[in-house]
């Protein structure tokens, strides 16, 4: 089918990202989430997303208004009803989710495809939540979504041929560009990046070095674009736990263990950039 709308749910650090670049690639976006002040924070990451592609020269300001007024807000789940396609980006949480795409499957034309953003449940028990199994599949951004090109796309044990042929072409619409993960606990990225972060808050934990030394480190030293540490807090503190405890807890493997001060970090609510303060601290 012709897919114009893009709904959305959860306006946070990803779902923000996502409507941008939906919204900026000609779709008509309907970003949902349960409070008002969400929505609100959404939109102004999108605004001050679109608005460094403006000073960039990428974008005039004329466009970038087009851009917002496409992206439509709402505080009812039932609203993305009227989406020709549904991504999810609500927190890390296994039984929140199982519980929006029980939801969703009741809402949504039956031939609607739900994609989640997970970053590490399996695609298989997201999709046993609904009565469409061949119409569930992982469509895995990275963040921030309107700079990263990679697209993990992560096929559930029941995901049909026309559904993964669907997803490709639409990240083709919207200039990403796919891979093909298996539905294993952290796909390819978080699988390899979580315990690099992971030891790196260990190694903090254990004062091995300085937050700012083992950025430097490992920037320097692997030639890395970003520190773990920095890296983490762009990412979110608790989104980083929940993401190495689902991968722990489906692996089962000690190599995959949260290091306790990344607990203490998301405990004291210092969530990285959102919060203003993380391992490092930041001017909101
Ligand atoms: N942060 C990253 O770097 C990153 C990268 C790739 C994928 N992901 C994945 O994307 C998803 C979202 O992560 P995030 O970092 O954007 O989290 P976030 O905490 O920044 O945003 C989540 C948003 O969902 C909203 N929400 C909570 N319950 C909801 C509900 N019932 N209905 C609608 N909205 C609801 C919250 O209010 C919040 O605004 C997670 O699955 C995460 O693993 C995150």
């Amino acid at each position: 089918m012709d897919i114009k709308t893009i709904g959305i749910i959860g306006a946070g650090t990803m779902g923000s990202g996502i409507a941008q670049v939906m919204a900026a690639s000609g779709f008509e976006v309907i970003l949902m989430d349960v409070k008002d002040e969400f929505i609100e924070r959404g939109m102004e990451n999108i605004n001050w997303g679109l608005n460094k592609m403006v000073e960039k020269g990428k974008m005039t300001n004329e466009e970038k208004e087009k851009v917002i007024d496409r992206v439509h807000t709402t505080t009812r789940l039932e609203d993305i009803a009227k989406a020709d396609f549904v991504i999810e980006a609500v927190p890390e949480i296994a039984e929140l989710k199982f519980d929006i795409f029980k939801r969703l499957d009741v809402l949504c034309p039956e031939y609607i495809i739900l994609s989640t953003n997970t970053s590490s449940i399996s695609i298989t028990r997201i999709a046993s939540a609904t009565k469409r199994q061949d119409k569930v599949i992982g469509m895995h951004f990275m963040n921030p979504a309107p700079v990263m090109k990679l697209m993990e796309i992560i096929r559930g044990k029941n995901t049909s041929d026309e559904t993964f042929t669907a997803v490709k072409s639409l990240v083709g619409r919207i200039g990403n560009i796919p891979v093909e993960s298996k539905d294993s606990p952290g796909f390819i990225v978080n699988r390899v990046l979580m315990p690099m972060i992971n030891e790196a808050v260990f190694a903090l934990m254990e004062g091995v070095a300085s937050a700012e030394d083992i950025d430097k480190a490992m920037t320097l030293g692997a030639n890395l674009p970003m520190g773990p540490l920095a890296l983490a807090d762009l990412i979110g503190l608790d989104t980083v736990l929940s993401i190495t405890e689902s991968i722990y807890r489906e692996t089962g493997d000690q190599k995959h263990r949260p290091c306790p001060l990344l607990k203490r970090y998301v405990d004291t609510g210092q969530l990285g950039k959102k919060t203003g303060r993380g391992f490092y601290k930041y001017g909101l």
